[in-house]
């Protein structure tokens, strides 16, 4: 019965049906499904080998999947504190503008330090006005607010916002009267020349999860107990109901919600809430960095999580901060895809799409690349050529069935040379080359090979076969193709992809 049977890896059958990778039920470009899985009939039958489970459901739908793939720890995701660092006090994370914008290893430092320690502090801004939205477009995309694009700190004339003036601001997250809210703030330092005007920042999460284990009960209340928060002037009036420190399903703190200015306590909200309020704004105090803003420093940082203040200033001298909101999601990809190399994202490809139904073969995409690249492994062949037969069909997994050879070596040509790409693109062109060339070649051929022969062009023409054979990367398709040849053999021992990536990484272009 669908949902009852579970494997030795103990995951349901269900679960497994979600997740097949098949061309029927992925989209080969988008990996999106293609199916929902309360259609699905009920399982029929489970295989297990060494390597793989096999799944057959009711309507004969079979599913492959890779044991190390099934194995693989599942993505957690990056807004609760299970994924961060929390601290205390701490040194400010701090890197230079430039070696931001020039350096992706530094980039991603950056991005990362927003995404474990809440933070970091960019040096070397320009200070052009509107520099702190060019920040913002480095990793996402800048959201407009009803204080505009973006804004300006500095003391004006009947602000409406205390922000706008010289006094003290204590320890807040900004906007908490937006539901969402703003989760990534930049604040931007133009000109900092006033006495007074200091920054500090506090780790909300670090805060909430001592208040959890010191006052367990002032913490529960501070969780359960939605506060309404607003703001209003001439054009706007916002209001969110939200608990200061709001838990996800687990009970791990998610985010954190605390702005003096705006929270309105309803008449419901008694002693308990007070207590626990003042309790936790105790510890908050606590545990502050501290620092002053430079001209040209730029701080990004966690809305939903880092708390931000400042002390008063003299107004005998001049400051004058931009600030903008973005999204931390927004963040978190961008560096996602920083951490993305060639050889973790082919291999993502053999577990994911690879192991999909190679038509008409008795072994899966990925198994037959990975036979091919062992074949030429066995051979002693140079690098580059163990590579061309490891990825000689990756065309498959990445586009349209019957240019797989062109598609392949395109997509590969991202990352390696020639001397591998070319005997990809050229792997057909070999066969049709050999059948024409090769006594008894085209009778060893499998079905399936037969069969997409034809619709490939067939065996070459005396001319086009010569013209073939005195191309640069012939002879090299050419030994290629015999791996591809002889690996299709169901009973072959498949090594895993990762005997293959020291070798790829060496080939991969700097
Ligand atoms: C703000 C704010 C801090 C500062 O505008 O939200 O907190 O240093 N400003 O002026
Ligand atoms: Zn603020
Ligand atoms: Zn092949």
């Amino acid at each position: 019965m669908l949902g009852l049977v579970q494997t030795s890896l103990g995951v349901s059958a269900e679960w497994l049906r979600d997740n097949c990778r098949c061309a029927e039920c992925r989209d080969a470009v988008s990996g999106q499904k293609l199916f929902d899985l309360a259609d699905s009939p009920a399982i029929a039958e489970i295989a297990e080998s060494a390597a793989e489970v096999t799944v057959v459901f009711a309507d004969g739908h079979r599913s492959v999947f890779d044991r190390a793939w099934l194995a693989a720890p599942a993505p957690l995701g990056h807004r609760d504190e299970s994924s961060k660092d929390l601290w205390t006090r701490t040194d400010v994370v701090s890197a230079s503008w430039l070696a931001y914008l020039d350096d992706d290893a530094e980039r991603l430092r950056c991005l990362d330090s927003v995404l474990r320690n809440g933070f970091v502090l960019l040096r070397g801004v320009p200070t052009r006005p509107g520099a702190v939205l060019e920040v913002a477009e480095t990793f996402g995309f800048v959201r407009e607010t009803n204080y505009g694009r973006l804004f300006d700190v500095h003391v004006v004339d009947s602000p409406n916002n205390l922000a706008f003036t010289s006094k003290p601001i204590t320890p807040h997250t900004d906007n908490p009267y937006r539901d969402p809210v703003p989760t990534l703030q930049l604040l931007h330092c133009l000109e900092n020349a006033a006495a007074g005007g200091e920054t500090t920042l506090v780790d909300g999460f670090a805060v909430a999860a001592r208040l959890r284990a010191e006052d367990p009960e002032a913490f529960a209340v501070l969780t359960q107990t939605p506060v309404t928060f607003s703001f209003a002037d001439a054009t706007t009036f916002l209001s969110a109901f939200r608990p200061i420190i709001d838990v996800d399903p687990a009970g791990r703190i998610r985010e954190v919600r605390i702005n003096n200015r705006s929270m309105q306590p309803g008449r419901e909200h008694g002693p308990e809430f007070y207590r626990a309020y003042r309790a936790f704004r105790a510890l908050l105090t606590e545990s502050q960095a501290a620092f002053r803003l430079e001209p040209g420093d730029c701080l990004l940082f966690d809305n939903t999580r880092i708390l931000h203040a400042r002390t008063g200033f003299e107004t005998s001298g001049s400051r004058h901060l931009q600030g903008c909101y973005a999204d931390i999601d927004a963040l978190a990809s961008s560096a996602a895809v920083l951490r993305r190399t060639p050889v973790a994202e082919l291999a993502a490809m053999f577990t994911g799409p690879g192991a999909a139904a190679y038509l008409g073969e008795p072994v899966t995409q990925a198994q037959h690349m990975l036979l091919a690249g062992a074949a030429a492994l066995h051979a002693q062949a140079p690098d580059h050529l163990v590579a061309a037969a490891l990825l000689h069909d990756i065309g498959h997994l990445v586009a349209d069935e019957q240019h797989h050879d062109t598609a392949g070596a395109r997509f590969l040509a991202r990352w390696f040379p020639p001397a591998v790409t070319e005997p990809v693109r050229l792997h057909v062109a070999a066969k049709r080359y050999l059948c024409a060339t090769e006594p008894g070649y085209f009778e060893s051929l499998s079905q399936a090979s037969v069969r997409t022969l034809g619709f490939q062009g067939g065996p070459m023409s005396e001319v086009e076969a010569a013209e073939f054979a005195a191309g640069p990367y012939a002879e090299d398709a050419v030994t290629v193709r015999r791996w591809d040849e002889a690996a299709k053999d169901p009973e072959a021992t498949v090594p895993g992809f990762s005997l293959f990536a020291p070798l790829l990484e060496r080939l991969v272009r700097p």
